[in-house]
């Protein structure tokens, strides 16, 4: 347990604004619309929306108590309210261990393309060889990665208030308006209304166990939730802030800002591919080859798409700051090393895991783990199992070991809670039960033996 007095977010502002600046970043940006594309657009839309207001609100509103709560992370935090729980701690504590190294890998190729649009090379990322010429390089990569990583290292060392709070009440506000801009754009663009209507429409044929899957997943990484870090931040919240009022803010903020990245990249793709199966299924390129061509369609496209880069790029920041955080405080509290010594660990652990990451799109391409490569398998591994695991058991513990009264005590301190009661029965009904068959019908499916 940390002795020292926590730092605490300024006002409710400061830390709606830091806690959407976590969850907002490249899951929202890059990883929902290649998602939502892949998995039959509206339907998967449908999908996240219901698990958003259910699954993500009891969630997000109980690790939030558990770090106000106890002033702990999360290995401290369940460790104080259950022994038999500390288990639940760490095994949480992994998963940002494991995203920080790949999602800078990702931070660095939005560095590269930021470069590319302020350095006038804007309009060659738009060709369709652009991206995989780059990703499958060696020294270029890398060095977007570690220049990435870096940054992310330094304002790490600067502390919470300092590093985080300013830069997310800035560049927040500017993403949003920025990216309706260019959503209204991409949606007004002369073939785009097919793509409106795959991203909008639910197809309820293309429904199965693993869209479920994928959207829970997906809600997961992109609410930063079912890995310790809400409970991080949760520890930094002063007691008068409301606590449900907060997560509405962030859901609303979060869910927008993923929506309108759909908006922007779906109708693009029909647009300028034709909304194939095999141009909507591109994966983790879809947003680095749809967007250029975007910005190469729009008048003063070169500035727009430079400033879009540039609120990636601080989207990606803020959310791997977060991370960095999350995983440097534990290893400062149990380890009892100081901060500095905590970040060089962290940093270099995460250099060596996102070396893995990186060379696996390029000299490494051959080496598969379960037909993987290593950055979709470090993705598959901590957003399909792990996150799934951890939201089971944290339901459990708050159902039915602490208590959702523990919880809404928490809640009320700073106000009514109003959702109580869907509060209540997702965490002790819905959830367990939702995220167990979800997860065997998903394994059972992946082997062929039973589908939904
Ligand atoms: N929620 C972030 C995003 O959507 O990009 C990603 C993320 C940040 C995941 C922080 C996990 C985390 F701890």
């Amino acid at each position: 347990m940390s002795q020292e007095k926590r730092s605490s977010f300024t006002g409710k502002i400061g830390f709606v604004l830091a806690a959407a600046g976590s969850a907002v970043g490249l899951g929202n940006i890059w990883r929902f619309p290649y998602l939502a594309a892949k998995y039959g657009g509206g339907i998967f839309l449908l999908v996240y929306i219901l698990l958003a207001v259910t699954f993500g609100f009891a969630l997000m509103i109980a690790e939030i108590a558990i770090g106000r709560k106890t002033g702990l992370s999360a290995i401290g935090a369940f460790k104080l309210l259950n022994k038999k729980f500390s288990f639940l701690g760490w095994l949480a504590a992994i998963i940002p261990a494991i995203i920080l190294p790949y999602y800078s890998v990702i931070g660095g190729w939005v560095a590269k393309y930021l470069w590319s649009f302020i350095s006038g090379g804007a309009f060659q990322t738009a060709n369709d060889t652009y991206f995989g010429n780059f990703i499958s390089q060696t020294g270029e990569p890398i060095s977007w990665f570690i220049l990435f990583i870096g940054i992310t290292a330094l304002i790490v060392l600067c502390g919470v208030e300092k590093g985080i709070e300013k830069v997310s009440k800035i560049m927040m506000p500017v993403l949003v308006v920025l990216s309706l801009f260019i959503a209204i754009y991409s949606v007004c663009l002369p073939g785009a209304s097919e793509g409106v209507k795959y991203y909008l429409l639910p197809d309820f044929s293309r429904f199965s166990a693993t869209t479920v899957l994928a959207a829970l997943g997906q809600l997961f990484y992109s609410m930063s939730l079912a890995m310790g870090i809400m409970i991080t931040y949760g520890s930094y919240m002063k007691k008068e802030v409301s606590l449900e009022a907060s997560v509405t803010q962030i859901e609303i903020f979060d869910t927008g800002i993923a929506f309108l990245a759909g908006m922007m990249i779906i109708p693009a793709v029909f647009v300028f591919s034709g909304g194939t199966p095999e141009a909507l299924g591109k994966g983790p390129s879809l947003m680095f080859v749809t967007l250029p061509k975007v910005f190469e369609s729009m008048t003063g496209g070169t500035v727009v798409g430079a400033l879009f880069f540039i609120l990636v790029f601080f989207a990606a920041l803020t959310s791997s700051i977060s991370l960095m955080e999350t995983v440097v405080s534990i290893v400062c509290d149990k380890c009892k090393v100081k901060r500095g010594v905590s970040c060089l660990i962290v940093f270099i652990f995460s250099v060596a895991l996102g070396l893995l990451s990186t060379l696996g799109y390029g000299i490494w391409s051959e080496v598969k783990i379960i037909g993987l490569q290593f950055l979709d398998f470090f993705d598959f591994i901590s957003n399909s199992v792990l996150m799934p695991v951890v939201a089971f058991f944290t339901s459990i513990f708050v159902g039915y070991v602490i208590k959702p009264k523990t919880i809404a005590d928490e809640v009320e301190i700073s106000g009514k809670f109003k959702r109580k009661a869907l509060f209540e029965v997702v965490i002790k009904y819905l959830a367990p039960v939702c995220i167990i068959l979800i997860l065997v019908s998903s394994v059972l499916d992946a082997f062929g033996i039973f589908k939904i």
